[in-house]
């Protein structure tokens, strides 16, 4: 019925196929990371995104390892922090984060926030990091059109993805059609607003019809606009069903309805006016 399976991947500019659907673990502690992690890749998913200041890099590399999975079949991404921003700063940071990790390589290295006056030389970082094979591709993360533009003319590589808070109540269409022109990856980060709007009786109403929960619905609005998505959970039983939503598809008006839904809702920090 669906298309989509997910193992299903999507292309980015630096030739690295992106598993679509990931699981996130902002704020999940460490040895709830560690179970979340091993319940995920149990359930066929094969992309984690964490971040060094996430704090639990450690226990995603240890639950990677119990899998017993190929690290070569997981995707894998991690983030440089804001005080870690900067040339020299950026290369001994990737280090830490792959030692924690137990790994020689993420498959994306992003930089977490455009921090200014820093985010240039971090980038070139960044390049020398993807040239050394320590990370196979490279992005960014909270970059708005002005900060991607800033970057392209600056400096040499373009982000293979950005990955943003984008979900119905928050899309930035203007990027997300920047991103697609330069062939950029648009990654969804908080696909279920932070759990806060999971109770709208829309999407309720929307769910019932097709016999899925409200974050299926939005997980699957996120998938079908061709985001790649990285829901987070560390409860065992909704990391699954966060994963099962490849037998349904979201109609052409379904989508187009929850597509109208924008209404600038920003759970997380904003960079268009945090520094
Ligand atoms: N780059 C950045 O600056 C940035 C910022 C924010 C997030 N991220 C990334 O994006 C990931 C996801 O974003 P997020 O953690 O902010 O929010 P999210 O995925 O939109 O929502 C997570 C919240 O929803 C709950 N939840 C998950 N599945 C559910 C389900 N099926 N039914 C009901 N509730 C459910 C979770 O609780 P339980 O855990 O208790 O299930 C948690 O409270 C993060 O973990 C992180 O990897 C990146």
């Amino acid at each position: 019925m669906s298309n989509l399976n997910l193992t299903s991947t999507l292309k980015s500019n630096q030739s690295i196929s992106v598993p679509q659907l990931g699981l996130g673990v902002w704020k999940s502690r460490p040895k709830e990371c560690f179970e979340a992690v091993k319940s995920a890749l149990s359930l066929g998913y094969r992309h984690i995104d964490t971040a060094a200041i996430y704090g639990n890099e450690a226990d995603v590399g240890a639950a990677i390892q119990e899998s017993g999975i190929p690290r070569s079949e997981i995707f894998l991404v991690t983030k440089l922090w804001n005080a870690d921003q900067g040339y020299d700063s950026a290369l001994r940071a990737i280090d830490v984060s792959l030692k924690k990790l137990g790994t020689d390589y993420v498959d994306m290295y992003l930089i977490h926030f455009p921090v200014s006056g820093k985010r240039n030389e971090s980038w070139k970082a960044l390049e020398k990091i993807k040239a050394e094979g320590k990370s196979k591709a490279i992005g960014v993360s909270n970059f708005m059109v002005s900060h991607l533009e800033e970057l392209l003319k600056e400096t040499g590589t373009i982000p293979a993805m950005n990955q943003v808070e984008y979900h119905p109540f928050l899309q930035d269409k203007e990027l997300k059609e920047y991103c697609t022109e330069k062939g950029i990856l648009l990654e969804a980060y908080s696909p279920l607003a932070h759990g806060q709007k999971l109770e709208d009786p829309r999407i309720t109403q929307i769910a019932k019809r097709y016999k899925k929960s409200n974050a299926q619905i939005l997980i699957r609005w996120s998938l079908q606009a061709g985001h790649v998505v990285i829901p987070k959970s560390k409860n065992p039983d909704r990391i699954r069903e966060n994963a099962d939503v490849f037998d349904f598809n979201l109609s052409e008006a379904d989508m187009k309805e929850i597509s109208s839904w924008n209404e600038n809702f920003r759970t997380c920090w904003d960079p268009t006016t945090v520094d």
